[in-house]
């Protein structure tokens, strides 16, 4: 019985030796160092990382590659109008819109377009953006042409996407920080803009034309109800 005990004691104090040991030996003065690890699978991924070598490619470079000629798909798309004048020529000739464009896509080239093209362009597209009409500005950027004015309101919509993709003068290119799909999503809006635009000069013109019909109705016959028509309908 006596000897167990004693047996026993050691044996307790040998563990209670071992454990502080390990537990001083575990402390580590480095703190940009994890000490030892026990696992380090189960903290390290095994798989290799993107810019580590790797024994198994011949040039021995984990992250390889595309094959030559290939374009990684959902990527951004090469663009092969030159960057002269008769590159801009070509896609007002030969670029148009894709068909799957619809309003719902609309409504996103609208998003888009509050995003990137507003601050300058304004909501509305006549060239009044923040930047441009902002008192706070002490040198306000110069306004871009409206979407409405002489000159830009029958662009062709493959020019359009070509200023876009390339930039022109004052205005930065978009090629590489929209992707194709979404510069014609923005085209598609402006374009829809101005179509809204020339709609309302239409009625507008034709609301003019049936007042001065009316009012030459009106000096003809006399009539105060055909002249009051008359007021009514160029007001609108
Ligand atoms: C930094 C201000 C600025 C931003 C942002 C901007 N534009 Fe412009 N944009 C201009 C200016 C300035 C012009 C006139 C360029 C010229 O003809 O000299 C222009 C011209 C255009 C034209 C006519 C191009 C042509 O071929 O004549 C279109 C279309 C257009 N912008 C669309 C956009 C769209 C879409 C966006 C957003 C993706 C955008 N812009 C963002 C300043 C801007």
């Amino acid at each position: 019985m006596r000897e167990q005990a004693s047996y026993f004691k050691i044996n307790s104090n040998t563990v209670a030796a071992v454990m502080l040991i390990s537990l001083f030996s575990s402390c580590y003065y480095s703190r940009s160092s994890p000490g030892w690890e026990y696992m380090p699978d189960m903290n390290h991924s095994l798989a290799y990382e993107t810019y580590a070598s790797n024994p198994f490619f011949p040039d021995s470079m984990n992250a390889i590659q595309p094959v030559t000629n290939t374009i990684p798909r959902g990527v951004y798309m090469p663009f092969h109008y030159s960057t002269q004048l008769t590159g801009y020529d070509s896609a007002g000739v030969n670029l148009n819109f894709p068909d799957w464009l619809n309003d719902e896509e609309k409504e996103q080239g609208k998003y888009i377009f509050e995003i990137y093209c507003a601050v300058c362009h304004g909501k509305s597209g006549v060239g009044n953006g923040t930047i441009v009409e902002n008192p706070k500005i002490k040198n306000p950027y110069p306004p871009p042409p409206s979407y409405f004015s002489e000159n830009l309101i029958n662009l062709p919509v493959g020019k359009m996407y070509y200023s876009v993709h390339y930039g022109k003068n004052l205005m930065g290119p978009y090629g590489k920080i929209l992707n194709r799909n979404e510069i014609w999503k923005v085209v598609y809006y402006v374009k829809s803009l101005q179509q809204h635009h020339k709609d309302s000069i239409a009625t507008a013109g034709t609301a003019t034309a049936s007042a001065d019909t009316a009012a030459a109705v009106a000096t003809t016959t006399g009539g105060d109800s055909t002249k009051a028509a008359a007021d009514t309908a160029s007001k609108k």
